[in-house]
């Protein structure tokens, strides 16, 4: 199967003559003179990966022929293997409650509608579609936007998702890819629907083309930056929202998990650091920033907090940490190897650099590269230097290195999964519920907002019972 994928992804770039299998792999020619060696192996100490661990290795033996851009999509061809069957039954192991769902609706719930699905591209995503296509939409009928992180199987997950014949477009052509969902929609007799992590469609829609607004019939948000992007359109939404995004639900379960996943992933990506004793800074003391700056002090790091509103401030003062009303002062001060960016915005600026008095870390827990004004901060600094998976650094002319890890882009996507599936489960499963109501003539949701009504059906759809009944007192296994 791994063999096979790799050779579909190689001959969608180019025409394969001639193939050879020796005890050196498969030699494939390309073209005329072009030419690559391909071998699927097993790791020389299995006992260091998971079982029924493969490794596939591509060697370019002779370009000549090719153009660049064959020569870098070959180059990636080992990456975008879909997932086999074995994985994919583990992945449903994992996820009961996305994957079990359909079971527990109406057949055909989703039959009459075609979703936008904007959702990180993890392997929990690849078990939400299934229930997806399960509650009856049909593949031709999904468009996913790719929020192009650098997740650790994006590729794959990709791969996979084409292959299952769905419509994969880069969030950068957000426009194009809803203008082409629209027609295919209609083309199908089907109503639209966004799922968004983000606010990648309707801000877009609203934006740019308002005309393809009524053919879609509501958004599920599962963000908070998605909802802080319709700001713009306050009091003149034209769709119902289901926000899963500021539910009680994934208060209560995600944050913790988001802030665990985001700390650990930094501990990977810094392995030498040492952090007990040290002083970190948590910028925004909201739902992510506030499990930060926990799991930051159950580290033992001595953990200060800004955050601009002054209620939120005295939540952290109450709770034992250092705060001060001016993030300079503290920048100062407190001197923080870590600063961890929650605020959904961007806290932290050029005007701040100056404050920035040693070696540190600036580290971004939240959406695309906002968190931090790189551009402003590259301007304070005599020299940027690419210090490769660990992201860029900063030379302030102080002499102070910042570096900006993950080039400033949330730190439990960068080449990670983010929180385990167990967790994302019952989220994904939130957002297929939420879509569901949706989809029902009657749901009742009107125009805009509807926090409180998205609160009640997350709360007495049944999800929580059988989280609660997996990982609760009663729980078996
Ligand atoms: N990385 C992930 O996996 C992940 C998951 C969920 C949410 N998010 C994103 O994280 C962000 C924060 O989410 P949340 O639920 O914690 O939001 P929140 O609204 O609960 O918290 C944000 C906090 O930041 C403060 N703040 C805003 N701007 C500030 C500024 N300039 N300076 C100082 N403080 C400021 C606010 O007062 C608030 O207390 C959102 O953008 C959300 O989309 C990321």
């Amino acid at each position: 199967m791994v063999r096979n994928a790799v050779i579909e992804a190689i001959a969608k770039v180019t025409d394969i003559g001639e193939a050879t299998h020796d005890g050196a792999g498969t030699r494939l020619r390309l073209g005329t003179e072009a030419c690559v060696r391909l071998f699927v192996s097993t790791p020389s100490r299995p006992k260091a990966t998971s079982s029924d661990t493969h490794i596939a290795t591509l060697i370019m033996e002779e370009t000549e022929g090719l153009s660049p851009d064959q020569v870098q999509t070959l180059q990636t061809a080992v990456r975008r293997i879909p997932f086999t069957t074995t994985e994919m039954k583990a992945l449903r192991g994992q996820m009961p409650l996305t994957g079990e769902l359909p079971a527990f609706l109406p057949p055909g719930t989703l039959s009459s509608l075609a979703p936008v699905l904007t959702v990180h591209h993890m392997t929990d995503f690849l078990v939400m579609v299934e229930s997806v296509l399960a509650m009856g939409v049909p593949a031709q009928a999904i468009t996913v936007l790719d929020k192009g992180y650098p997740y650790q199987h994006t590729d794959r997950v990709d791969a996979h998702l084409t292959r299952q014949g769905i419509a994969v477009w880069p969030w950068t052509n957000a426009t194009d890819a809803l203008d082409d969902h629209t027609r295919r929609a209609a083309a199908l007799g089907l109503r639209g629907l966004l799922i968004d992590d983000g606010g990648y469609t309707l801000p877009v829609l609203l934006a740019q083309r308002p005309d393809l607004l009524p053919h879609f019939i509501g958004l599920v948000e599962q963000t908070i930056s998605g909802i802080t992007r319709l700001e713009p359109w306050e009091g003149r939404l034209p769709l119902p929202i289901f926000s899963v995004a500021e539910s009680r639900l994934k208060a209560t379960v995600e944050c913790y998990g988001i802030a665990d996943a985001a700390v650990r992933n930094l501990l990977r990506l810094l392995p030498e650091e040492k952090l007990e004793g040290r002083p970190a800074l948590v910028v925004g003391f909201g739902r992510i920033g506030e499990h930060i700056a926990d799991v930051l002090r159950s580290r033992r790091m001595r953990v200060a907090v800004h955050d601009r509103q002054l209620v939120r401030l005295i939540a952290a003062h109450e709770r034992g940490y250092l705060t001060n009303r001016c993030l300079s002062t503290l920048l100062r001060d407190h001197r923080p190897l870590l600063v961890i960016g929650c605020t959904g915005r961007t806290g932290l600026r050029g005007e701040h650099a100056a404050a920035i008095g040693r070696n540190c870390y600036l580290v971004s827990t939240t959406s695309r590269n906002r968190e931090f004004a790189v551009a402003e901060l590259e301007e304070e600094a005599r020299l940027v230097t690419d210090e490769g998976v660990l992201g860029t650094r900063l030379h302030l002319p102080s002499g102070v290195q910042v570096t900006l890890v993950g080039d400033g882009f949330p730190i439990n996507f960068h080449h990670a999964e983010s929180l385990p599936n167990m967790y994302s489960d019952l989220i994904l499963a939130s957002l297929l519920v939420a879509a569901s109501t949706l989809a029902a003539p009657d749901h009742g949701f009107i125009a805009g907002h509807n926090v409180e009504a998205s609160n009640r059906v997350l709360e007495s759809c049944g999800l929580l019972e059988r989280y609660y009944a997996r990982f609760g007192p009663e729980a078996t296994r």
